[in-house]
Order: structure tokens, then C-alpha cells, then sequence
């Protein structure tokens, strides 16, 4: 097996420069930017009837979203806390978008200025959204563990309106790209330097069942409604926060996810992700590593949120990500249906992230 990887690595490095050549071309086709079909609305969790943007909003319908998951209650100065930090902190303060809560220093290195603070006015702290730690949210992304290449590269799609959101309602993407455009360069070597540094550590479970407690949607977010009402869960992952008010409220960057996945859904997204079933799609570990922990300048899949891997695949498939680099994926996600999309998402969150993978990779 270790032989194998200096020539996985090879055609790597040549997929990737032919990649780039052709979108230097402009040779790319241009794809149609198709918005997601209903049966993926669980990926990037818009309440159903929220108008576009720049339409009237519909009566009773959110403004926007919270992009920031920042509550907008007024100032409330009660001090608050969380399990395992002797830290407390105010509703304001932790959502706070020039300087959110820091409830576990000790859990990462010394944040740069840009990661802890952002720059005002269009850059919010990288520490609010995805966390101090970098693990993010089912609605946004873990940054952590990212190889520093690729997250340079995927800042400079951002920048470059070639890294957007297929459903144009997901406001917090729109966010982010406005957040990389008032980045410079530096700052940007910065933050993806922080959180490469770091390793991913997956902190969802998915949990295989047939029915699913029911939820609400916040700032893109699903939780769980109080009481224990359920619903038939069908070809769907509800990836929820374990619990509600951890996540939601105290953005406690400790506080792990849920992943409701159908039953049989992660083996069959093993079969395709290890053979590329019969010509639907291809075996990622060519590209991803042997264990999805990454390989080179290509992202590690494994144990992260499965509901922001399937965006991403749809995204690309859509044309709505099409940066340099998408145009490799693209025969990976060509033809899947919707329930390809959830069984290969449950399958790459529920694999653990191996740190054998690592090392044989950096021999
Ligand atoms: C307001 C919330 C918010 C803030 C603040 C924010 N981001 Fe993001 N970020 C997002 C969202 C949302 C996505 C995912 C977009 C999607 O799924 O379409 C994202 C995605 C990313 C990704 C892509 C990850 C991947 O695997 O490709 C990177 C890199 C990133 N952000 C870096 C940063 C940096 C650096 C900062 C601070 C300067 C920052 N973000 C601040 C919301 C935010
Ligand atoms: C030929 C190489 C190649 C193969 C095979 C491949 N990928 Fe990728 N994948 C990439 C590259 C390169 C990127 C970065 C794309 C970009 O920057 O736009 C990527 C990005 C992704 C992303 C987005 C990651 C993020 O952090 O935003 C997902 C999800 C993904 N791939 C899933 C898969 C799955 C699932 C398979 C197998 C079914 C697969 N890929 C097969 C090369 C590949």
C-alpha cells in the first residue's frame, strides 16, 4: 500500500496542473447554475417559502437569516457558562462578530488578529462562525485540518466569484464571500496557517434510524424542538446539534452534532466511495487519501458534517463552485441522485479520521 501513494500523489499533481490549465483557458464549460432540487434541502437548510434575495420578503417569512448565528434579543448582562470552562461570558459577547467568546483558550494555539477579531467592517472573526477551534457548524465548515494549499486556493474562489452557494437563499455563503474579498493576502496566509496547523477531530455521530425528532431551522442551523415529537426521517440526514442550547445559544465549540442518516445508508455510500459504483461516480481515495484524511493540497472527507459535504458536491455539480480545482470533481458528481448524496455523506462522516493516513502520506 505505501508504495502505491507516490504514484496517487503523481497523477495527482498532474490532474491538478491540467485543471489549472484549462481554467486559465477559460476552457471550462460553462455549467447551468441549477438550484438544489427540494429532496436536498436538508444540505443547506433554507426554510421552505424564504424569498430570494432583492424579492419582497413573504409575510411572516425570516429577513435574511442570522448569518452570524448571533442572537438579536436585546443585551441581556447575565453572565453565562458552559460544562468545562471556568470562562463566563454575556450573550453579546459570544456573539460578538469582532471578537466572539473564547471559552477554551487552552484548546488551540494563540489565534492571529484576523481569526480572533476579524477587521471591521466586513470581516468578521474567522472564531465566530467556525469556531475558535476551527470545527465549525453543520451551516458553515470545519477549517480545521485543512491543507494550507487548498485553503488558500478556496479563499481566492471566494474572492473571485467562482466559490458560491447553488441555492442563492443561503445567506451565510453570501457572508463569507463578502469576508474573503476584504482579506489580503497576508491575512489570509494567516488564518489558513492557524488552522492547518490544527487537526480535525470528527465530533458527529451519525446515527442510522427510520424516524427523526422534529425540527426548526435557525440561521441555517436544524435543532430540535422541545418535546419528543418525531417524523418519518425518509431520504434525508438531519444533522442537529446534541444539545440545543450548547450550540445554538452558547456556541460552545465542545458541544458535538448529530447525524440522522436512513438505515443502510452507510454502507451503500461505502460502495460507492470505494468502487465509484459501476461507473456512477469514482472512488475518491484517489484523490482524497486511502483513509479521506486528504492527500497533498486535496481536503480530507472524513468524520466531517455530512450536510456540508453534500452542499459542496452539489455546488460543484451545479457550476455554482467552479474554482480552479472543482473541475476535478466533477466526474465524481456528474451523475448522482439525491439519495447517492446522503449515502455517501453518512458513510464519509462516519469514518474516523486515522492518523496512520497522515504519516504514511508525509513519508
Ligand atoms: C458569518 C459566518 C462566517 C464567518 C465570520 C466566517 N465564515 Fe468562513 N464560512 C462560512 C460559511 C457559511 C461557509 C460555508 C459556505 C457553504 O457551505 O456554502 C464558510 C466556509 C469557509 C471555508 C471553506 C472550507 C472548505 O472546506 O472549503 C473557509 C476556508 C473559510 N470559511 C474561512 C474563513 C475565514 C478565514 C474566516 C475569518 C476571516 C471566516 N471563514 C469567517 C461562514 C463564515
Ligand atoms: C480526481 C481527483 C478527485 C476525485 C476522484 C474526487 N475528488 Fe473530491 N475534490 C477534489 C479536489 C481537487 C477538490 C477541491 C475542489 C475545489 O477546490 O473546488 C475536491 C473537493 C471535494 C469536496 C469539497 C471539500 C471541501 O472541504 O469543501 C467534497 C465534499 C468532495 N471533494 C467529495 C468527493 C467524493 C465524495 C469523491 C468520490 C465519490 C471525490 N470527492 C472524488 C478531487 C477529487
Amino acid at each position: 500500500m505505501r508504495r502505491v501513494v507516490p504514484f496517487a500523489m503523481l497523477g495527482l499533481v498532474a490532474l491538478l496542473a491540467s485543471g489549472v490549465v484549462a481554467a486559465q483557458q477559460g476552457a471550462a464549460p460553462a455549467a447551468s447554475q441549477a438550484t438544489p432540487p427540494e429532496a436536498l434541502n436538508w444540505a443547506y437548510g433554507v426554510l421552505p417559502g424564504t424569498p430570494l434575495p432583492g424579492a419582497a420578503p413573504a409575510a411572516g417569512a425570516p429577513a435574511g437569516g442570522r448569518a452570524g448565528g448571533a442572537p438579536a434579543a436585546a443585551p441581556d448582562p447575565t453572565p453565562l457558562t458552559i460544562p468545562g470552562s471556568t470562562l463566563s461570558f454575556t450573550r453579546a459577547q459570544i456573539g460578538n462578530g469582532f471578537g466572539p467568546a473564547d471559552w477554551f483558550p487552552g484548546d488551540h494555539p494563540t489565534m492571529p488578529a484576523i481569526v480572533a477579531q476579524g477587521k471591521q467592517p466586513q470581516v468578521r472573526a474567522c472564531a465566530l462562525c467556525h469556531y475558535p477551534n476551527g470545527k465549525g457548524r453543520p451551516e458553515n465548515a470545519g477549517v480545521t485540518g485543512l491543507p494550507v494549499a487548498y485553503f488558500i486556493q478556496t479563499m481566492n474562489d471566494f474572492r473571485n466569484d467562482t466559490r458560491k452557494s447553488a441555492e442563492p437563499r443561503k445567506n451565510n455563503t453570501n457572508v463569507m464571500v463578502q469576508i474573503a474579498k476584504g482579506m489580503t493576502p497576508e491575512e489570509i496566509q494567516q488564518a489558513a496557517d492557524y488552522f492547518g496547523a490544527m487537526k480535525w477531530t470528527p465530533w458527529v455521530t451519525v446515527k442510522e434510524t427510520a424516524t427523526v425528532p422534529k425540527t426548526r431551522i435557525a440561521g441555517g442551523l436544524y435543532l430540535k424542538l422541545d418535546g419528543n415529537e418525531t417524523e418519518p426521517l425518509g431520504t434525508r440526514i438531519i444533522e442537529v446539534p446534541e444539545f440545543t442550547e450548547r450550540s445554538e445559544i452558547l456556541r460552545d465549540p465542545r458541544a458535538p452534532f448529530i447525524a440522522y442518516a436512513p438505515v443502510g445508508s452507510v454502507k451503500k455510500g461505502e460502495a460507492l466511495v470505494k468502487t465509484g459504483g459501476n461507473g456512477k461516480t469514482v472512488a475518491c481515495a484517489t484523490c482524497h487519501g486511502a483513509d479521506l484524511n486528504g492527500l497533498g493540497p486535496v481536503p480530507g472527507l472524513a468524520g466531517r458534517s455530512p450536510s456540508y459535504l453534500a452542499r459542496q458536491m452539489y455546488d460543484i455539480k451545479a457550476g455554482a463552485r467552479k474554482g480552479v480545482w472543482s473541475e476535478l470533481m466533477k466526474p465524481a458528481v456528474d451523475k448522482l441522485t439525491p439519495e447517492d448524496y446522503v449515502n455517501i455523506t453518512a458513510y464519509l462522516a462516519s469514518r474516523p479520521v486515522a492518523p496512520a493516513a497522515t504519516a504514511t502520506a508525509a513519508r
